[in-house]
């Protein structure tokens, strides 16, 4: 079973998915997080695509799911906060708007999906890489929701960001996202929208964990 949760950057989407799939013990796949991986490696290669590409190919990428929370790994090394800096969500979406990032990743995920039932996020997961999947979703957000979201994560991490730099890193990532030639930020024609601006989180929790749940005894 694979239900996916397509959505812009900071609508929700993650965390909510994180604590479905925790109530209903079934596995979490964060696909902006392999991303975020993939963009530790084009730092390292100093943003020179070829090289960059080279290594991705020769490293491993791997992860779990475990109390909540989406363990990455590149290497046998855990990256988990690392791929949350600001550094990497500078430069994610330029990686990831390259159409051979998209083609490795995808298969990256593809193949995991097939050993057991899960629950994945991203931008573009229902469109291409599981048009077929069993549920989709597609969540939004105003900016200033998101923006107000992200703020706070980072603040909590301690970090010195201001409000309006979030705001800014988002909407570049929604312009970039929407408007890139490879599989942009588009809701499937059989997503099911929700739009988290005057949602609490519990109620997106419930709401999804109720659909995956109809899904799940229907099978
Ligand atoms: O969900 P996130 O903010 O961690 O995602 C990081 C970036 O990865 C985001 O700016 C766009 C990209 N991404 C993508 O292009 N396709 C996906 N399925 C998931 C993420």
């Amino acid at each position: 079973m694979i239900v996916v949760i397509d959505g812009p950057a900071g609508s929700g989407k993650s965390s909510t998915a994180r604590a479905v799939a925790a109530n209903l013990q079934i596995q979490f796949l964060d696909s902006g997080a392999l991303y975020r991986v993939a963009t530790l490696l084009y730092i390292d290669a100093q943003q020179e695509f070829t090289t960059f590409f080279d290594k991705l190919k020769e490293s491993e990428i791997s992860f779990y799911f475990k109390n909540e929370k989406f363990h990455a790994f590149l290497d046998g090394q855990e990256v988990s906060d690392e791929i949350r800096s600001m550094k990497v969500s500078q430069h994610v979406s330029e990686v990831a708007s390259n159409p051979k990032v998209r083609a490795y990743v995808n298969d990256l995920m593809r193949e995991v999906v097939k050993h057991d039932a899960y629950i994945a996020d991203g931008r573009d997961l229902g469109t291409a890489v599981f048009p077929d999947a069993d549920l989709k979703f597609f969540m939004v957000a105003d900016l200033e929701t998101r923006a107000r979201r992200r703020f706070k994560e980072e603040k909590d991490k301690g970090s010195n960001v201001t409000l309006e730099e979030v705001k800014q890193n988002i909407a570049q990532r929604d312009q970039t996202d929407a408007n890139r030639s490879s599989d942009p930020l588009r809701k499937a024609d059989d997503a099911i929208e929700v739009d988290t601006s005057e949602m609490s989180f519990d109620d997106q929790v419930a709401f999804i964990s109720k659909k995956v749940e109809e899904l799940i005894s229907s099978q």
